[in-house]
């Protein structure tokens, strides 16, 4: 059968929204400069779906960055991948920053996030090895799992007990060259739960494993200098490997792991989505250090997107609404529905209220349920939470139906 053919019955993932909902709940095109206030169809919209926690992508002197390295370097240069033609003293320094900022020894830079902890993954465990992580694990970590040869497990969502009899089971299958990596995120994306990083460091006491932390979305916001959420959780000196990468609090492309120098090294030389890919443009490397250094030099920015999650969350409970503990700036609304109720949701509110939010049904979340998902910023203002939440209470009737409602603490 002819391949292309075959593709056209194959199921999608998606399913009616990769053709129906296209441009609406899928591949939605939010226009205008990047910040709060957006315009999605030609309309206002307030906007709580796009990751820029600190208000780095909307910042004008950041703007006026950018501009600057674009003249002096342009998109093009350095040519190649790093280990041939693509380093630069510019690569090198942002490496160095990087690992200072979050307490580690050293780091290296990463095309992409997504890419590139998969490839680390693939690097770091083989045939002999274990691998074990929570079921929660964004698709990077599960998709190195695939490309990785060891054998792999995974315990249920910071499920302690269930990790212990994980390790138990490799520590007795292992071989004398065997090793253990356990993998866990600093902050889950969807629920904003932060991974247990201090049990599952503690376990390090009884078991040989290494620890790997996938911090997106704690890397900037979290922690009292932003070093993310081993040092919100007081363990940052217990991840072995840290992951962060610049598509939320640093609003651009790119990524890093940071650790000892001789993993680094010894990474430099096997990661191959890096091995053999195109280096990171040097304008896009001068401006994520100005970034980082806007970040350190600007706490109040974190202080402020704090501020803003908790009067968002305050208002919603207060309305009723279900907002999972989340202990992240992430602020997901859970409800009972269906899949219909998730589309009818966000596009009442951006088409009757002009704000725009992001929900998920089955299979990302358990069948009957739905997750709207807010993302605060330090860029949102009173007024962005007053009518966030004006519409919030508008749509309660349909959101609630004939469920009783019940207030939260
Ligand atoms: C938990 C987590 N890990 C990894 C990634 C991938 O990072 P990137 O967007 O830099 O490829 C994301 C999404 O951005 C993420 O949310």
């Amino acid at each position: 059968m002819d391949l292309f053919d075959k593709l056209k019955d194959r199921p999608s993932p998606l399913g009616p929204f990769t053709s129906e909902g296209y441009g609406y709940y899928t591949f939605p095109k939010l226009e205008g400069p990047l910040g709060p206030d957006m315009k999605f169809n030609g309309k206002d919209v307030v906007v709580w779906s796009i990751n820029d926690y600190l208000g780095v992508g909307a910042n004008d002197y950041i703007k006026q960055v950018d501009v600057e390295a674009a003249k002096k370097y342009s998109f093009s240069a350095p040519m190649g991948a790093r280990l041939m033609t693509g380093n630069s003293d510019e690569h090198e320094a942002l490496e160095r920053e990087l690992a200072d900022f979050v307490h580690k020894p050293d780091a290296l830079l990463l095309n992409f996030g997504y890419q590139g902890i998969m490839s680390v993954i693939h690097a770091l465990v083989d045939r002999n090895d274990f691998l074990i992580y929570d079921e929660l694990s964004h698709a990077c970590i599960v998709d190195g799992k695939q490309l990785a040869m060891s054998e792999s497990s995974v315990f249920k969502h910071n499920d302690i007990a269930g990790l212990e009899k994980q390790l138990q089971r490799a520590v007795a299958r292992m071989k004398p060259n065997s090793s253990i990596l356990v993998v866990s995120e600093g902050v889950f994306g969807m629920t904003g739960d932060l991974g247990k990083l201090k049990e599952i460091i503690a376990l390090k006491e009884k078991y040989p494993f290494r620890l790997l932390v996938d911090d997106a979305h704690g890397f900037g916001t979290l922690g009292h200098d932003g070093s993310g959420a081993g040092t919100e959780l007081g363990c940052q000196d217990g991840i072995d490997i840290y992951f962060g990468t610049f598509a939320k609090a640093v609003a651009l492309i790119g990524a890093f792991v940071a650790t000892e120098p001789s993993v680094i090294e010894f990474l430099k030389a096997n990661v191959r989505s890096q091995i053999f890919a195109k280096t990171l443009p040097l304008a896009l490397v001068a401006s994520a250090r100005e970034r980082l250094k806007l970040i350190r030099e600007n706490p109040q920015w974190r202080d402020k997107l704090w501020e803003n999650a908790k009067k968002l969350r305050s208002g919603l409970r207060e309305l009723g609404y279900n907002v999972l503990p989340s202990e992240s700036p992430v602020t997901p609304v859970l409800t009972e529905g269906s899949t219909e109720l998730c589309t009818t949701i966000m596009k009442e509110m951006r088409e009757k209220h002009g704000v725009f939010v992001s929900g998920v049904a089955y299979p990302v979340v358990p069948k009957g349920m739905v997750l709207i998902r807010l993302i605060p910023m330090a860029t949102h203002t009173d007024e962005h939470i007053k009518k966030t939440l004006n519409a919030f209470e508008a749509i309660k009737p349909i959101v609630f139906g004939n469920i009783n409602v019940q207030k939260t603490a």
